[in-house]
């Protein structure tokens, strides 16, 4: 018989059938995934609460996005109603958290969509949810450490051979990602104080620009809130958004679809908020914590890119070209005559990728761990550090791979490989959501989806709409690497997957 961590007895529930095709949609149950966080060798330390959880979530949230993204959207796509666009960003990221919360708090198991999908749709859904997490964690924290190289060259004016866009091999990123895990062994609850720091210096440094900002406000730079549809500039090729290259619809610049297409760009600012998820295996009171994590943090960037981009457009008017810039927060100071607020602010977003980095790197080692556990990856990489308590294994294996992209790859194109990662999981988490609610609904749920049909349809299908947004290059490479993903799985993961070799052992 199974315990879990709160003594009560779990019935094992073997998953469906292993034999043949079948296989691939082999579920894990809920409790044999609860029950293996207890083998004290693949065992991690329970030390986070609700507080340290929103520190996280707002440290990996607050990364490039709002730094760079608010101005250029606002000049090229919806104007002052860039603020509704981050909204709508903000409301689609709202769904998908409230699904992930849902799953986090039944599931308390590190992992996030992967565990929920091995739970609820089967092996091979679980491994290509885990596989695609990859782009957003690994690939994100790679294309982050890029843009905080970069924006610490300026700000130290390091050389450019070995830091910023133009290095050929950027040693900046490579150290960063290197000290920063570290931390991440050295462990979780050590990577939460450190982020709490930058979260600090970060929150400040956008507080300062919302206060300070807002008396440079001209109120005619809000005029018109919404600038009239125009038709935008069509773009050719492999850079089209799938939404114009399969059903024709051509894109507008500024109007309602212009705020809309803003928000589909603006998404990235949120991307990370998930990760809290991962997280929930380390949480004294994951039931409780763990959705409020996942929603505090998601409410408190809301509002603050909603504030900033607010002041930002009042600032300085969107149809400035110093609006599409890659500072454009310093830029709309400087406009003011506030010159030696760029230099503050770039310290923001110093301290802003930081903990961006760090987190994602926490949730990818996470992430793996679970796969390894799982026996989808080898299972000697699970080991935790009989000192720390962490990963370390898996995090040396992660560190290598994110700094060698971060360091040899220019990567600013692969940005949005980022967020149709992301997407995807979201998809697959909503639909994981009700799938659960259909399959086991005896299933104690510390919380639980308010509408679930609407909230998690409505997830699945923004989330869609908002992928269908992104270039038919950002589609094939997807492409590719799920493609790689099915292979690995068919020559490695399946044939060693623990739940095929342990289902009758249970
Ligand atoms: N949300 C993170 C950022 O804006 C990824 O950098």
């Amino acid at each position: 018989m199974i315990h879990g961590r709160d003594g009560t007895r779990l019935r094992p529930r073997p998953g469906g059938s292993s034999i043949g095709a079948m296989s691939l949609f082999r579920t894990k149950s809920i409790e044999q995934s609860i029950a293996e966080t207890e083998e004290p060798e693949h065992q991690l330390k329970r030390e986070l609460s609700a507080r340290d959880l929103m520190v996280f979530g707002v440290g990996v949230i607050i990364g490039t996005g709002i730094f760079v993204l608010t101005g250029q959207e606002a000049h090229q796509h919806a104007g002052p109603a860039i603020v509704i666009s981050f909204l709508i960003a903000g409301a689609v990221c709202a769904l998908a958290a409230l699904c992930y919360a849902e799953f986090a708090a039944t599931v308390p198991v590190a992992g996030s969509a992967y565990t929920f999908s091995y739970a609820t749709l089967g092996e091979f859904v679980a491994w290509i949810i885990g596989w695609d997490l990859l782009l957003e964690l690994a690939l994100g924290a790679a294309v982050v450490a890029r843009g905080w190289s970069g924006y610490l060259q300026e700000l130290l004016e390091l050389p450019t051979q070995v830091a910023g866009d133009q290095a050929v091999v950027d040693v900046a990123a490579i150290a960063i990602v290197v000290l920063l895990s570290f931390l991440v062994i050295a462990g979780t609850k050590l990577s939460s104080s450190v982020t709490s720091v930058f979260v600090l210096i970060k929150v400040s440094v956008v507080l300062f620009v919302v206060v300070a900002g807002l008396f440079y406000v001209k109120a005619a730079n809000y005029r018109p809130f919404i600038p009239d549809a125009e038709p935008a500039e069509l773009a050719k090729g492999a850079d089209q958004p799938l939404l114009q290259a399969v059903f024709g619809m051509a894109p507008t610049a500024f109007g309602v679809m212009g705020i809309v297409a803003a928000a589909s760009v603006v998404f990235f600012s949120y991307i990370g908020f998930d990760v809290v998820a991962t997280t929930a295996e380390e949480t004294k009171n994951p039931q409780r914590d763990v959705p409020r994590g996942i929603l505090g943090s998601l409410i408190i960037c809301t509002v603050l890119y909603m504030a900033v981009s607010f002041v930002i457009t009042g600032m300085l008017n969107y149809s400035d070209d110093r609006m599409n810039t890659g500072a454009p927060l310093a830029e709309a100071f400087s406009a003011n005559g506030i010159e030696w607020a760029a230099n503050l602010i770039s310290l923001g977003a110093v301290a802003g990728m930081t903990t961006t980095i760090l987190v994602l790197l926490l949730g990818q080692s996470r992430i793996l761990f679970a796969m390894c556990r799982d026996g989808l990856l080898p299972r000697q990489l699970a080991k935790v550090h009989p000192k720390y308590g962490t990963p370390h294994r898996i995090t040396i294996i992660t560190t290598v791979f994110v700094a060698i992209l971060a360091g040899f790859v220019p990567l600013a194109e692969l940005s949005h490989l980022v967020s149709i990662g992301t997407l995807f999981a979201f998809v697959l988490v909503s639909a994981g959501v009700l799938i659960l609610r259909r399959t086991r609904p005896d299933l104690e749920r510390a919380f639980r989806v308010p509408a679930a049909p609407l909230v998690a349809g409505g997830s699945i299908l923004t989330c869609i709409w908002l992928m269908l947004n992104l270039s038919l290059l950002t589609w094939e490479r997807f492409a590719i690497w799920m493609v790689l993903g099915v292979v690995i799985y068919a020559a490695y993961g399946r044939r060693h997957a623990r739940l095929g070799q342990s289902s009758s052992t249970l």
